[in-house]
């Protein structure tokens, strides 16, 4: 659907990356690909599918994230996902999380790489989008090169172009899902070097990037640069880094936001649809807490929008007070 290249994305992240998050990355940086959180084949199949695919028009391009690792599961919940007009169908190969090990998805799986390929080629042959993996550059304590151009070659097979690679090994004993994103060491190299060896797919670099000059350097290397905790602790560099990364202007001629302020009452239409149809403003709120970051105001600004004096009455005007805390507006 959107031609758009995977220049600057930001992670799928559980409990983050909702709707309400990926409306406010658009409406700070209006290139930049967006994912959802990890949905598993499980919830599409047996949950609420409707609430699962819901998102809104404004988030393309977006990619949905699913967890699993039966093919004809897979298949199923890509045909939906595309359906449901995404953008992208993305396989979760990088979680270590023990409750997904259990569910055997996830990182795990870079120790099958037959059967990642075999769930790859399913989804490919259901959804004409593009099927695309995130992954890790190895499992546990093994730095062997070899293990991640093995998998890469699999899955390539099977019709994967684009992979994600998250620039660490997943330590899938001893570590919770927190300290394997900052103890295994980063290694970009890996992922430069996967470049070469691959020239005809896309690879998108990530892990612990933070400033533009990170992002330029990555981009001397590879096609693309995936952002996660950067993106939601600070989320006004989107707006500069999608403008460095695309240049100003949008590509659907809607407004830009020139103020911090401006990008939430860019959003009001949207936050006053979803406080109409029941959605808690601390739900809605909740990405935007870093928008002020280092701002004269920034903590009070933080604090009501924290506050369930003022959340609870759930309505705009507790915007409005807290952006009035804010002198840079
Ligand atoms: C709160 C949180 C939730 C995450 N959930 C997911 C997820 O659902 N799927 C996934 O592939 N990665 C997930 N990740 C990992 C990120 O996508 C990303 O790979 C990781 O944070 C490294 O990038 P960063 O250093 O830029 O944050 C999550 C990360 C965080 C912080």
């Amino acid at each position: 659907m959107s031609a758009r290249p995977r220049t600057l994305s930001v992670a799928p992240m559980m409990d983050w990356t909702d709707t309400y998050c990926r409306s406010f990355h658009r409406a700070l940086a209006p290139n930049i690909w967006l994912y959802t959180e990890m949905v598993t084949t499980g919830a599409l199949i047996h949950g609420d599918r409707a609430r699962f695919l819901s998102y809104d028009d404004c988030e393309h391009p977006v990619a949905y994230q699913l967890g699993g690792s039966e093919p004809d599961d897979l298949a199923q919940c890509a045909k939906w996902v595309e359906q449901a007009g995404f953008d992208e169908v993305n396989l979760n190969c990088g979680c270590p999380s023990e409750r997904v090990q259990r569910g055997a998805f996830g990182a795990c799986l870079m120790a099958e790489p037959k059967l990642v390929a075999d769930c790859v080629k399913a989804m490919v042959d259901a959804v004409s989008i593009d099927v695309t993996v995130k992954h890790r550059i190895g499992l546990d304590h093994n730095e062997s090169e070899s293990f991640v151009h093995d998998f890469i070659g699999q899955v390539g097979e099977a019709g994967c172009r684009i992979f994600i690679v998250h620039a660490r090994n997943a330590i899938l004993k001893g570590l919770s899902p927190k300290e394997n994103r900052e103890i295994p060491p980063l290694r970009y190299d890996v992922v430069y070097r996967l470049r070469k060896l691959f020239p005809d797919y896309t690879f998108i670099i990530n892990g612990g990037i933070q400033t533009a000059d990170a992002v330029r350097e990555h981009l001397q290397h590879v096609d693309g640069v995936m952002l996660g905790r950067h993106g939601w602790h600070q989320p006004w560099d989107l707006k500069a880094l999608d403008a460095m990364c695309y240049g100003t202007q949008r590509v659907d001629g809607g407004a830009v936001p020139e103020t911090r302020a401006d990008v939430l009452r860019l959003m009001r239409p949207l936050v006053e649809r979803w406080l109409a149809a029941g959605i808690p403003l601390r739900v809605i709120a909740k990405p935007w807490l870093g928008l002020f970051h280092g701002q004269p105001g920034g903590r009070l600004f933080r604090q009501v929008l924290s506050d369930p004096k003022h959340l609870n009455r759930n309505d705009w005007d507790v915007v409005e007070t807290a952006i009035g805390k804010c002198s840079a507006g």
